[in-house]
């Protein structure tokens, strides 16, 4: 018998995609980590074209597309994701990109196990074109959030978010850019605690959900735009 401290077994995490994947190639580099509490097992696409598939294939993910149009009905489209899912044995799911809507069937099947990033400071600003909606309010704040799902859309406790200030002169393209960068960082960060037990739902006696995670913001920062 070998005195090595045991590893704790990896938990096994399917990505959900549409596009391009950066969130998701983000997620596959920091679980190349040995010391990383998850893996990803799979990439589920639901467009064949999704730039994301040849990333995840270069990375040596395996890869399947489930087309929804090749399905009647929302709830069948979901029943084949699930299937794919099931078939690598998948505990945690992570939405990156996802861009379709989820029954509250797949959203429960997955209950505290289904994550998702959005790209402005949850709950302002969910649903799309988040950083116009931003800009055009004249905010000097924006940023990203990684959240449980919940069968609402953008809704769910908040695991990690990080802020970025907004330039004079952003436009929604060059906003997206910084807060992207952010994405990438705090994505990984959400999924290693969602993994490690570390980040934990609770409701107070009225319901309402939030995380608590075994990590303490620092309590003397602050950011401040324009500085
Ligand atoms: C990201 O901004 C993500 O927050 C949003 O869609 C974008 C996906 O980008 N949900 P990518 O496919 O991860 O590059």
């Amino acid at each position: 018998m070998s005195d090595a401290p045991a590893i704790p077994a990896k938990r096994r995490v399917g990505v959900l995609i549409s596009g391009g994947g950066s969130n998701m190639a983000a997620l596959i580099a920091a679980a190349r980590d040995p010391a990383y509490p998850a893996e990803i097992v799979c990439v589920v696409s639901n467009v064949a074209s999704a730039g994301g598939l040849a990333k995840a294939a270069a990375a040596g993910v395996p890869t399947a597309i489930v087309d929804h149009k090749a399905f009647p009905d929302r709830e069948s489209f979901e029943r084949a994701v699930v299937a794919t899912l099931e078939g690598h044995d998948v505990e945690i799911v992570a939405l990156a990109g996802f861009m379709r809507l989820l029954t509250p069937w797949f959203i429960e099947r997955w209950h505290d196990r289904l994550i998702n990033i959005h790209p402005a400071l949850l709950p302002s600003y969910k649903g799309l074109h988040t950083h116009a909606r931003a800009l055009a309010d004249g905010v000097k704040i924006g940023g990203c959030t990684v959240h449980f799902v919940r069968p609402e859309m953008d809704v769910g406790p908040i695991i990690v978010q990080a802020a970025v200030p907004v330039a004079d002169g952003d436009t929604p393209e060059t906003l997206a850019a910084r807060v992207l960068v952010q994405e990438h960082r705090i994505y990984p960060l959400a999924l290693a605690r969602v993994a490690s037990g570390a980040a934990r739902v609770v409701a107070d006696v009225e319901g309402r959900e939030r995380v608590v995670t075994d990590h303490p913001a620092s309590r003397d920062g602050c950011l401040v735009a324009p500085a």
